[in-house]
């Protein structure tokens, strides 16, 4: 879908459950590798190992509550379990960081939803597209 959508994926990493190493990966990828876009997998539940949403969180220097907010909303429409996740959305530097849910299903649905704004909000936090200009 990202490569569709005229993304370069430059890094796939497989990390355990592990909030300390998700921070020091999060980190190395926004303010080392200045990645445009970090879109996380999984570990958003109820679980007690699913601290994904709090690392994610203890990165961040802006919040981007809409984006996880339209995830959850559009996926409710599909399942009632979309309220279960419990990802975040925020901004490191120049670096958009979106939690999605776990399964290969729901990252699909959800990356449908967010697909074209996301591209919009990447211009405006790399200074190549100018503030909404449409509407
Ligand atoms: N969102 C979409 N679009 N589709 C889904 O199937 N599954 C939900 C939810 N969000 C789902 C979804 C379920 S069942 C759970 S438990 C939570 O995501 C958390 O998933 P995670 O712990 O794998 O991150």
């Amino acid at each position: 879908m990202l490569d569709k959508a005229g993304y370069e994926v430059v890094e796939l990493l497989l990390l355990p459950d592990e909030p300390e190493q998700l921070k020091s990966q999060l980190i190395r990828l926004a303010d080392g590798r200045q990645v445009d876009l970090i879109l996380t997998s999984g570990g958003t539940g109820f679980s007690l190992r699913d601290r994904t949403p709090e690392a994610t969180m203890e990165v961040a220097d802006r919040n981007a509550p809409g984006i996880a907010e339209a995830i959850r909303y559009k996926s409710m429409e599909i399942t009632d379990r979309a309220m279960l996740s419990r990802g975040v959305s925020v901004i490191r530097g120049r670096t958009l960081i979106v939690n999605l849910p776990g399964s290969p299903k729901a990252v699909k649905e959800s990356l449908e939803f967010i697909m074209e704004p996301l591209g919009h909000g990447l211009g405006i936090l790399r200074g190549s597209a100018s503030e909404c200009a449409r509407l």
